[in-house]
């Protein structure tokens, strides 16, 4: 049912943990199944993202969907890193089943929503970047399940 490279991923999984004083978190919920996950980035001034790691209460395919993007993130710009989209680490994982295309979700919006909490901490615009509709802080006035 999954490929190599997913079970890899969520066998191994990169980049797991937090960063303290990270430059961006952000920490969405996923809709679907409530699951979790939280991003953090560290960001220098040159807008390249150095580091990247996560956490999640997640199911496998969050785990490795996530552990894919945290590698595809890590030393690109925040330009950059706004074109990895969750279709591009499903590629890049070589598909997932399409009952778990939803949990990939989670990581293109956690980061997203990372970049928002950088951005807003620096008082600039990312070109493309939407405030996080699922972001976990907004969830009290949110949504049905
Ligand atoms: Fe929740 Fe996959 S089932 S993230």
């Amino acid at each position: 049912m999954y490929t190599e490279k997913v079970m890899d991923h969520f066998q191994n999984p990169r980049n797991v943990g937090e960063i303290e004083d990270a430059s961006g978190v952000g920490t969405v919920g996923n809709a679907k199944c409530g699951d979790i996950m939280r991003i953090y980035l560290d960001i220098d001034e040159n807008q390249v993202i150095q580091d990247v790691k996560f956490k999640t209460f997640g199911c496998g395919a969050a785990v490795a969907t996530s552990s894919m993007a945290t590698e595809l993130v890590k030393g690109k710009n925040i330009q950059d890193a706004m074109q990895i989209t969750n279709k591009a680490v499903m590629e890049a994982l070589d598909g997932l089943p399409p009952v778990k295309v939803h949990c990939s979700l989670l990581a293109e919006e956690a980061i997203h929503a990372a970049l928002w909490d950088y951005a807003e901490k620096h008082g600039i615009k990312i070109e493309g970047l939407e405030k996080p509709k699922s972001d976990i802080h907004e969830e009290e006035e949110a949504e049905e399940y």
